[in-house]
C-alpha cells in the first residue's frame, strides 16, 4: 500500500512523538524516508537526498550495503534467530573474538547489548564494580545515550527531565580542559572517565594535542578506568578503526554500537580489559540482555567487521578524507559564513556564523537535496558525516550543494 506523506506524518504525530514532529515542522523539514540505497535516501514524495547524517554512523557503510543485505539474508537462511543469551553461541563467540582482537591495547572480553545506551550502561557498571567506586566523570554536554545510567553521564538538564539526574555521582568538566579533569580526579574516588573521542552532539570539537593522552595518564594515577565511547567515531570513520588510535590512547573499556549493525540489525558491544571484565568470572548473571548479541545481529556485525578490516577500506577513507579536507578548505575561503571546519577522517563538524547557523544550513541543504543534521548541543555546528565509500564525485556534489545552501542562508546579509 502506498501511503501519503501527510497520513504518515499525522499518524506519527498522534502515536509516536508529537513534539519531535512539531520541532522539525517549525524548521521546515518534513522528511519521511522511503527508499534508501548507498549514500542516498528518498523522501516518500520521491525527493532524493544525500545522507550525511547517516544516523551518527549507523549507515557508515551506506544504506543497504549489498554485502550486509546478503549477510542478513544468509542469517535468515541459516535457520537461526535471536538465540538464547544464556547459552554459548558460535556466532557470538566468533564476533566477540573478532572485536577483542580489533580493539587497541589488551582487551579481553566483549559484552553485547542491543544499543549504544545499554552498552554505555554496561561500561559504567563494569567500571564501578572493578573499582568499587560510584562516581563517573564526563564532559559538559557529552552524549552517551538516554537510559538512566548513560543519560546521567550526559547533559544534566535532559537527565533531570526524567528525574534520573544524579549530580553527586556524575560530575562533568569542560572538554579540552586538563586542569578541570585533574581537579575532578584529585580525591582518587572516581570509577571512570567516559569520553567520546570527538564529542558528536557538541559539534565534533577536536581533542587538543595531547589532551586525551593526558587524561588517560591522570586516570592511571587515580585508579580510574578510561571508557572510550566510540559509538559515533569508531569503525573506520576517523581513518583508523577506532578514533582513540589516532590520539594514541589505550582505553580500559571501549563502547561500539550504531555502525556495528550495518544499518540492518541492532547490536552493540562493550569491550573490556581484564580489570574491567573481572565481574564476568564472578557473576555471569549480573548483567544479561535478551536481545544483546542476538545471533542474527552477530552474523551481520561479523560482515561489518570484515568490511572495515579490509586494508583497502581504510586506504580509501584516508584518501577521500584528504580530498574532502581540500574541498571544505576551498569553500571556507569563499564563505565567511563557514567559520570553522573540524575534521578527522570522515567525521566533520562545520561551524557557521550565528547561534542557529547550522539549523539554517540543515534546512537549506534539505531544500537542495542533502540531509545533514545540526548538533543538538551546539546549534551553530552542522554534523557532516559522509559514508565510508564516498568518492570524489559525491564530494563534488556535496560541495556544490553546500555552496548553494550558504549563498541562500547569507543572501542579503552582506556575507
Ligand atoms: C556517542 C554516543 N554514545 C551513545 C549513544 C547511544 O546509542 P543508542 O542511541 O544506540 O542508544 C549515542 C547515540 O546517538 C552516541 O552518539
Amino acid at each position: 500500500m502506498i501511503r501519503s506523506k501527510a497520513s504518515v506524518v499525522e499518524q506519527n504525530k498522534r502515536y509516536v512523538c508529537p513534539d519531535k514532529i512539531r520541532i522539525f515542522n517549525q524548521i521546515g523539514i518534513d522528511l519521511v524516508i522511503g527508499r534508501r540505497e548507498g549514500p542516498y535516501i528518498y523522501d516518500l514524495d520521491g525527493k532524493k537526498l544525500i545522507d550525511v547524517h547517516i544516523n551518527g554512523g549507523t549507515y557508515n557503510l551506506g544504506h543497504r550495503h549489498p554485502e550486509i543485505v546478503a549477510a542478513m539474508r544468509e542469517a535468515v537462511e541459516m535457520s537461526i534467530d535471536i538465540g538464547n543469551h544464556h547459552f554459548p553461541s558460535p556466532l557470538r563467540g566468533e564476533l566477540a573474538q573478532i572485536l577483542v582482537n580489533l580493539s587497541p591495547g589488551d582487551m579481553k572480553y566483549c559484552v553485547f547489548a542491543a544499543g549504544g545506551s545499554e552498552a554505555v550502561d554496561i561500561a559504567i557498571k563494569s567500571a564501578r564494580h572493578a573499582t568499587q567506586r560510584k562516581k563517573i566523570v564526563s564532559i559538559d554536554n557529552g552524549y552517551h545515550g538516554r537510559t538512566g545510567i548513560s543519560g546521567a553521564a550526559g547533559n544534566a538538564k535532559t537527565a533531570a527531565f526524567f528525574l534520573s539526574d544524579a549530580p553527586d555521582d556524575f560530575l562533568t568538566v569542560p572538554f579540552n580542559d586538563p586542569a578541570a579533569m585533574k581537579n575532578a580526579l584529585e580525591n582518587n574516588d572516581i570509577a571512570a572517565v567516559i569520553l567520546e573521542t570527538i564529542p558528536a552532539t557538541l559539534g565534533f570539537p577536536l581533542p587538543e594535542n595531547g589532551y586525551l593522552g593526558e587524561v588517560k595518564l591522570m586516570c592511571e594515577k587515580a585508579g580510574t578506568l578510561y571508557i572510550a565511547d566510540e559509538v559515533q567515531t569508531g569503525l573506520a570513520r576517523s581513518g583508523k578503526i577506532w578514533a582513540v588510535e589516532k590520539f594514541d590512547v589505550v582505553p580500559d573499556i571501549l563502547v561500539t554500537a550504531k555502525g556495528l549493525s550495518g544499518g540492518m540489525y541492532p547490536i552493540a558491544a562493550t569491550i573490556l580489559n581484564e580489570k574491567a571484565g573481572a565481574w564476568l568470572h564472578q557473576d555471569g548473571f549480573a548483567h544479561v540482555s535478551t536481545f544483546g548479541g542476538s545471533e542474527i545481529g552477530c552474523h551481520v556485525a561479523k560482515k561489518v567487521a570484515e568490511i572495515i578490516s579490509r586494508p583497502e577500506t581504510l586506504e580509501h577513507v584516508n584518501r577521500i578524507s584528504t580530498y574532502l579536507k581540500d574541498a571544505l578548505c576551498a569553500l571556507q575561503n569563499k564563505h565567511s559564513f563557514l567559520v570553522e571546519v573540524r575534521q578527522c577522517g570522515l567525521i566533520a563538524g562545520l561551524k557557521f556564523d550565528g547561534d542557529m547557523g547550522a539549523v539554517m544550513m540543515s534546512k537549506a541543504l534539505y531544500d537542495n537535496g542533502v540531509w545533514a543534521m545540526f548538533s543538538g548541543y551546539d546549534l551553530s555546528v552542522l554534523q557532516f558525516k559522509p559514508y565510508l565509500f564516498t568518492d570524489n564525485a559525491l564530494v563534488d556534489a556535496l560541495m556544490e550543494k553546500l555552496d548553494q545552501a550558504m549563498v541562500q542562508c547569507t543572501a542579503g546579509s552582506g556575507q
